[in-house]
């Protein structure tokens, strides 16, 4: 969970997170680089006294200037590709969840285990106890296993959500009339939070998401107890 002054983004809890902090740190290291030479380059011209006063073309420049950026280009084209259709690989997964985005909450349904369906609506502030996460935290939470490919079916009741974990590396739109899937695969056990990200009403910033990630004899303790119920 992102506390404050927690600016970048928040340390992974799944292999996908992992690339993507990777990528993102590449990225951002090549901008970095082109920024300080460009911004070199600017300022040196201010202190510049030579002038060439029979410069018509630069046939040689040109090239390098335009097959150079092309190349570094490649650089990121390529790792993003790698990344794309690594999250969009789909890979056995022992579970599936789906989840439905309403206004202004979620509705999740373990149909692989006789249908478990619940709500899971954001805990007001004034009936929140001292160790909740205010405008996080939520009366039922999404219980899964650590350790296993989860599959991840999204979609919407009424308008577009997102159904969005940033440890994860998940975020996908809930669309109606449409069918969205992802996956993910939990390193750790522990809570991971998340919120809509698509501006779907008035109360948009409340209707969040909790992961409780467990061991899997704990979840298949907690499947068995809902079933009976
Ligand atoms: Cu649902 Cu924003």
């Amino acid at each position: 969970m992102s506390t404050w002054a927690n600016l970048g983004l928040q340390d992974s809890a799944s292999p996908l997170m992992e690339q993507l902090i990777f990528f993102h740190d590449h990225a951002l290291l090549i901008l970095v680089m082109i920024t300080v030479l460009v911004g070199y380059l600017m300022i040196m011209l201010f202190f510049n006294n030579y002038v060439n006063r029979f410069l018509l073309h630069g046939q040689l420049i040109e090239m390098i200037w335009t097959i150079l950026p092309a190349i570094i280009l490649l650089f990121i084209a390529f790792p993003s590709l790698r990344l794309l259709y690594l999250l969009d690989e789909i890979n056995e997964p022992s579970v599936t969840l789906k989840s439905i985005g309403h206004q202004w909450y979620w509705s999740y349904e373990y149909s692989d285990f006789n249908n478990i369906e619940f709500d899971s609506y954001m805990i007001p502030t004034n009936e929140l106890t001292t160790d909740g996460f205010r405008l996080l935290d939520v009366d039922n939470r999404i219980v899964l296993p650590m350790n296993s490919q989860i599959r991840i079916l999204v979609t919407a009741a009424d308008v577009i959500h997102s159904w969005t974990i940033p440890a994860l590396g998940v975020k996908v739109d809930g669309t109606p009339g449409r069918l969205n899937q992802t996956n993910f695969f939990i390193n750790r056990p522990g809570l991971f939070y998340g919120q809509c990200s698509e501006i779907c009403g008035a109360n948009h910033s409340f209707m969040p998401i909790v992961i409780e990630s467990v061991p899997i004899n704990y979840f298949i303790k907690w499947i068995s107890n809902n079933l009976n119920s």
